[in-house]
């Protein structure tokens, strides 16, 4: 607890461009959570390094990522929002934690060996520890919540299972984390294929709709968007295009599914398409005007950022010590 409010931990990579998909998925889920708890929302950008990055492309994309936070609804003075780098705690507690992991345990991570496949040349011992890094992220912040996908529901586990072998053999010093797993159309798929996730690293632009995407963009890739056969405006396990938009708009609108259903009953494929793009650019056009505001006000960009990292540093430094001595390190001589 802190401020009498239970403790939240998300956060994203700072790479690619974040799609709507992130948005309906996470990021919007994470803004109706922003008053009731008190959330810690990282930039992983010490993850984010388990692939390549171009230098001063992931140092833009990163800064941007906390503005794209922020002009999202995400809370800067209630919340904390920082860059994971900038609090050397997690690595610390990245490399005490992977001494409580076992090789077998990280061998079986379904992310791992995708991620392999993905990189081949580039199999990094980061890339493998990965999850244990996750598992310090959450922990520091002693997290009784973690807001995550379906494809965290791994790592989310092995942080668990990290906690409570820890507790185990030294005392109560990290809360157990549960996940928060996303609800039915929180997983927005490709447009241009709604059996796939929509995705940052789609090899095709017009499968996704990017965050940043302006008001034409979206209306063309709305209107692009692979449909199935028929003309009926139903959510439906044989109609995937349909469904996946239909998904969209009522996360875009607030508006139920079945609501949704009605309001198009009886229309074309066309309309609704249409539909869909405006209720997605009455979505965007603000969080793109609160970004602009926010991205060309350095100082008070700054001043978030450093506000924020000491908050975080705190509180991580909290737990940190408590595990260090739990552990039995000798105590690091205070400057006077
Ligand atoms: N692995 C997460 C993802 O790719 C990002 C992440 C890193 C994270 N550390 C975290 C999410 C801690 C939640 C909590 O989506």
């Amino acid at each position: 607890m802190i401020d009498g409010k239970k403790v939240l931990y998300s956060g994203m990579q700072a790479t690619g461009n974040l799609t709507l998909g992130n948005y309906l998925g996470a990021l919007k889920n994470w803004v109706d959570l922003n008053e009731e708890y008190k959330c810690f929302f990282g930039v992983m950008d010490l993850h984010s390094i388990t692939i390549r990055q171009e230098p001063s492309e992931f140092r833009k994309r990163a800064r941007n990522l906390i503005a794209l936070y922020i002009a999202a609804g995400l809370d800067p003075v209630k919340n904390c929002l920082y860059f994971q780098s900038h609090v050397p705690a997690h690595a610390e507690l990245a490399w005490i934690l992977g001494c409580f992991t076992y090789m077998g345990e990280l061998n079986r991570m379904t992310q791992f060996k995708d991620k392999s496949a993905k990189h081949a040349d580039n199999i990094n011992a980061g890339l493998y520890t990965y999850p244990v890094l996750m598992a310090a992220d959450i922990l520091l912040y002693q997290a009784e919540y973690v807001p995550v996908g379906e494809d965290q529901r791994q790592h989310l586990e092995i942080t668990r299972d990290i906690a409570q072998r820890f507790n185990a053999i030294y005392g109560d010093v990290f809360v157990v984390p549960e996940g928060f797993y996303g609800k039915r159309g929180a997983k927005v798929m490709s447009l241009q294929d709604p059996l796939k996730k929509m995705s940052k690293s789609d090899e095709n632009p017009n499968g996704s709709i990017y965050l940043m995407d302006d008001a034409d963009a979206v209306v063309r890739k709305c209107k692009r968007a692979v449909t199935d056969s028929g003309n009926e405006i139903r959510y439906s396990e044989d109609k995937p295009g349909i469904s996946n938009l239909l998904d969209i708009y009522s996360g875009c609108t607030n508006k139920s599914v079945e609501e949704a259903e009605k309001e198009f009953d009886g229309k074309g494929y066309g309309d609704f398409k249409l539909a869909v793009a405006e209720a997605i650019n009455s979505v965007l056009g603000p969080i793109h005007m609160e970004y602009e505001r926010i991205i060309k006000d350095k100082n008070y960009l700054d001043g978030i950022i450093k506000e924020n990292d000491s908050q975080a540093m705190y509180f991580a430094n909290k737990t940190l010590r408590k595990a260090r001595k739990k552990i039995g390190f000798t105590d690091i001589p205070r400057k006077e």
